[in-house]
């Protein structure tokens, strides 16, 4: 039986990814803030998939639970098959604030918590000779809103460097790319999204198994759905200044 962990696998996508897991017959560790939620959906994944299902309250914003966490990965006696990283949230938020704590906070969960658990998951895997990384980045990665777009991009840029230093050893190191996906990411953030028009939206489900698809199949990047894959290839090629201006645009619009 292998097992797979997920940084924020009680909601959204992270939901989603051990949703399919699941079905799968993994073993499930879940870690996120929130011990009742992680508690409640451990509780409907044993009872409906027979599986077992560890939870782990952590903050990814507090560095000693990172570490904890980043030994329960390392732990050879217990193997993590599948890493998920998934946690994260919308950074809604001026580059010109005084108050930079979000920002701080954005770093601290979706960058330095990436880079420590994959790396702990990497060494782990290695000696095994086999597993696999998945992060979730996001298409944002091509646009330039701020610095959620920027973040993204160091996860996609940082997967694929990890992807290069694992070659050769058996583990599968993936970003995945989503578009828009409707979960509590936008309004946690007071994101105005949920108005666009459903030809936007990725299904969380098809997002989820598309990715696992991708991974086994050892692509370093994945962008579900055709529609997206179009949007992101358009992205790369776009010069600088069109995407600059697509950002600002895009960027007005989620306030009006
Ligand atoms: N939804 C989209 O349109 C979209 C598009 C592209 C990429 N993404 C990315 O997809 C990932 C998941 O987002 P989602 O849409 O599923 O959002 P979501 O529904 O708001 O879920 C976010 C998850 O992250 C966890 N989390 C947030 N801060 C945390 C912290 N400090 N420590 C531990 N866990 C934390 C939350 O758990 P607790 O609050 O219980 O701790 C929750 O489980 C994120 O990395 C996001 O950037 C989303």
């Amino acid at each position: 039986m292998s097992t797979a962990l997920i940084t924020g696998g009680t909601v959204g996508i992270g939901h989603a990814f051990a949703k399919a897991l699941a079905k799968k017959g993994y073993d499930l560790v879940l870690a996120s803030r929130d011990l009742e939620g992680l508690e409640k959906v451990a509780e409907e994944f044993r009872s409906t998939y027979s599986i077992s299902v560890e939870v782990i309250r952590c903050d990814l914003s507090v560095r000693k639970d990172v570490d904890s966490l980043a030994a329960r990965i390392e732990d050879q006696k217990r193997p993590i098959d599948l890493l998920v990283n998934n946690a994260g949230f919308a950074v809604h938020e001026s580059l010109l604030v005084t108050d930079v704590s979000l920002h701080d906070r954005a770093f601290d969960v979706m960058c330095r918590a990436v880079l420590v658990l994959s790396g702990a998951a990497a060494r782990a895997m290695k000696i095994r000779g086999h597993g696999g990384i998945l992060n979730v980045s996001s298409s944002s990665t091509v646009i330039t809103t701020g610095n959620y777009s920027a973040i993204k991009a160091w996860v996609t840029v940082y997967t694929e460097g990890l992807s290069i230093e694992m070659k050769g050893t058996g583990v599968k190191v993936m970003a995945v790319l989503p578009g828009w996906v409707k979960t509590e990411f936008h309004s946690r953030a007071g994101v105005k999204a949920h108005s666009l028009p459903d030809i936007v939206w990725i299904d969380v489900d098809v997002l989820a198994t598309t990715a696992l698809k991708h991974l086994d199949a050892g692509k370093v990047l994945s962008v579900p759905t055709a529609k997206w894959a179009f949007a992101v290839w358009v992205g790369h090629i776009l010069p600088r200044r069109a995407t600059r201006a697509l950002s600002r645009a895009l960027s007005k619009s989620r306030e009006s």
